[in-house]
């Protein structure tokens, strides 16, 4: 922090005018969809070479120059006009330079300063006035050009920490930063992706966009920070002789100020102290929940600003010491694909190493293949990384104006990088589907275990897998049955809902073995082979002592199938051995034979339409099962080969086929009846 600013070379006018245009586009795209070319230092030192440029040669600035202006004059302007200018802030990036500000503020106010000085965050968002008239929040300005700004008035109500209404009827400005906490803005993609809208690239960036936004038909949380207030309508409401008094008392009529922040408002008395205290602040700030890019530091007392006076552009009594930048340019060199212990497909970034807030960065998470296909990232992409509050670096959109065409597509995974197994990319994230190796898609596999058709744990959804799961507690499906009530209550954060979640289980423990065994997830079965397995087999020992010639004679089973089948059973032999030492059911009632003999035997059977009466509620599945455990063949469609539909209630095309073909046609009532006592 105390290496001098670096500033942009220009030696000639094409290097001047190249270095205006540079620096307007990035401005430009700064305050527009945020791909600036040039990042923060780059940027600062571009435009500390600009002003060089123009002080040796002010007969060549050009009108359009970014020097001087608020938001390099690029930013939004509105048509509100502004009580007071909203202005910028000079900077200082060394203690060298912070000493140069204070040595030329003290030439101003005619003396040292006495009355201390405010150091607070520089907040990195966006600036916004906040108009109060009689208590309430009556409009909100952008900063626009300082001088006038757009209304802001619809993002009333979604601004965390400013009030639609005060404790007093009064009157006043309160001016300060919108920004996006680090949870705001993942909770704001969150709803991005769910709305099929382009992710945000960054919080600040987010913060515009969301700022800007009238017609969006979901709201986006942002914070508010103030760090100032002016009198409005002429009314003086806030009184104070220091910035910390009027601070405080805007704290006090609930609306946000950084006091409560661990880098928030503190006052010292000298110059060394505040520098010591830019240090802490630097220290703090990759642990802080939200983003900032520098301190500010402010004559505190009114007197000695009033005293100091203005530039054109930023007060002589403030200046903002930025901070190293936490956010810096590299290039995207290639894409791991790395699975998790739940089976979790997460792409990771490898970068070309680069020092990011004190430490190298190597790898950044990619988060997803959605953001991978929003971002529109290449490999050989320059791409800028950003630690800010985060552990892991993350990076954000490619930097597209610095493509030289060398760039390749990053190629997303056919298979799981870990077993080979089929991949499910239901999802925004991607997971292994495959539950039969390694427990890479364990998660897949436990979520189809407890499913309805298999163990029917009904409140066992997926965040609570994914919670037992990440805490070592389930590796396989069996441990499921042997959770403490702790554990279930852990993950379910509620001892309620881990009592609900027992009591289910133990209803589990008792399902018929064709359940016990599709809860395995077996290869190339499903339910309904999971079915005529068990009723071919009756117990669990049986299955495991088939071998696959023996499961080829089970119906419907394709013979081709059947040693891969046995392969996956033998495999599982320890989960199974886990199940039967936790209790679980391994037979299945209507079993061996008891079929052959069932009122359904030979009888090809097709349901169709909703089933009511008796049957009331039962769903395909447990409509198959009926089927076979009364002796039939159950089917989906209507063949020559049927013999029986049950037509339910609004039966279609498969009864007009039946009827067609002269096939049996039975309603609920009379299926019922010939299920007799294999209903129950
Ligand atoms: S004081 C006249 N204090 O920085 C002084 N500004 O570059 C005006 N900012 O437009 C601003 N944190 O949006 C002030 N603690 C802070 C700030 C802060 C962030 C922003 C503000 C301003 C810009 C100036």
């Amino acid at each position: 922090m105390t290496t001098a600013a670096p500033v942009a070379s220009l030696t000639d006018r094409a290097a001047y005018d190249e270095a205006v245009d540079t620096a307007l586009a990035a401005i430009g795209a700064y305050y527009g969809d945020g791909e600036s070319p040039l990042d923060d230092a780059s940027f600062d030192a571009l435009a500390r070479g600009i002003a060089v440029y123009e002080q040796e040669h002010p007969e060549h600035a050009r009108a359009d120059t970014p020097t001087g202006k608020v938001g390099g004059g690029a930013a939004p302007v509105g048509d509100v006009a502004h009580t007071v200018p909203m202005l910028s802030l000079d900077n200082v990036f060394s203690a060298e330079e912070l000493l140069k500000w204070q040595a030329s503020l003290a030439r101003r106010i005619d003396g040292s300063v006495e009355g201390g000085y405010a150091v607070e965050p520089k907040l990195d968002g966006a600036a916004l006035a906040a108009r109060y008239r009689d208590g309430r929040l009556v409009q909100l300005v952008g900063r626009g050009d300082g001088t006038h700004g757009e209304d802001l008035s619809h993002a009333i109500g979604s601004i965390v920490g400013l009030p639609e209404r005060l404790p007093v009827d009064a009157t006043v400005e309160i001016r300060g930063e919108v920004l996006m906490t680090r949870t705001q803005f993942e909770r704001a993609n969150e709803i991005r992706v769910d709305h099929g809208a382009k992710v945000f690239s960054n919080p600040r960036n987010g913060t515009a966009g969301t700022l800007r936004a009238k017609d969006r038909p979901y709201v986006i949380e942002t914070t508010f920070f103030a760090y100032g207030a002016v009198a409005l309508d002429e009314v003086e409401f806030l009184r104070g002789r220091t910035h910390e008094e009027v601070m405080e008392q805007v704290r006090a009529l609930g609306v946000q100020t950084t006091a409560a922040a661990e880098v928030g408002l503190r006052v010292y008395g000298t110059l060394e102290e505040v520098q010591a205290r830019v240090e802490e602040i630097g220290r703090l700030r990759a642990e802080l929940p939200f983003g900032i890019d520098g301190v500010v530091v402010k004559a505190n007392s009114f007197a000695e600003q009033d005293a100091a006076g203005f530039a054109t552009r930023h007060p002589h009594w403030a200046t903002a010491y930025k901070l190293p930048p936490s956010e810096v340019q590299t290039k995207l060199v290639a894409v791991e694909w790395n699975v998790g212990r739940t089976g979790i497909i997460a792409p990771r970034a490898e970068l070309a190493p680069v020092e990011v807030d004190g430490s190298v960065v190597r790898y950044a998470t990619l988060h997803n293949p959605a953001f991978i296909r929003d971002s529109g990232m290449m490999i050989g992409d320059t791409v800028m990384v950003f630690k800010a509050g985060d552990i892991i670096p993350r990076i954000e959109a490619p930097v597209v104006a610095l493509r030289t065409g060398g760039e390749t597509a990053i190629v997303l995974p056919e298979v799981c990088p870990k077993c080979g197994g089929d991949i499910d990319k239901s999802g925004e994230r991607w997971e292994c589907a495959d539950g039969t190796g390694g427990g890479c898609g364990l998660l897949a596999a436990l979520r189809y275990a407890v499913g309805r058709d298999q163990l029917d744990v009904d409140g066992l959804g997926s965040t609570y897998i994914e919670a037992l799961v990440e805490s070592g507690a389930v590796g396989d499906v069996a441990d499921l049955f042997n959770l403490t009530r702790e554990q279930l209550a852990e993950a379910a954060r509620s001892e309620k809902r881990a009592d609900s979640l027992l009591e289910q289980l133990t209803q589990a423990r008792a399902k018929p073995l064709n359940r016990v065994f599709c809860a395995l997830g077996i290869v190339r079965t499903g339910r309904t082979l999971s079915r005529q397995i068990a009723r071919h087999f009756g117990t669990m020992d049986a299955i495991r002592a088939a071998d696959a010639e023996a499961l080829a004679q089970v119906n419907k089973l394709p013979g081709a199938n059947a040693p891969k089948i046995a392969a996956h059973i033998a495999a599982m032999g320890p989960v199974i051995d886990k199940l039967v030492t936790a209790g679980v059911n391994m037979t299945e009632p209507d079993a061996q034979g008891g079929g052959a003999n069932g009122p359904l035997a030979g009888e090809v059977v097709v349901v169709t339409g909703g089933m009511l009466g008796l049957l009331a509620g039962h769903n395909r599945t447990q409509m198959n099962e009926l089927i076979e455990n009364a002796g039939g063949t159950s089917s989906g469609s209507v063949s020559k080969k049927t013999t029986i539909l049950v037509a339910g209630e609004s039966a279609g095309s498969k009864l007009a086929k039946a009827q067609q073909l002269g096939t049996r046609v039975l309603n609920e009532e009379e299926f019922a009846e010939l299920l007799g006592e294999h209903l129950s």
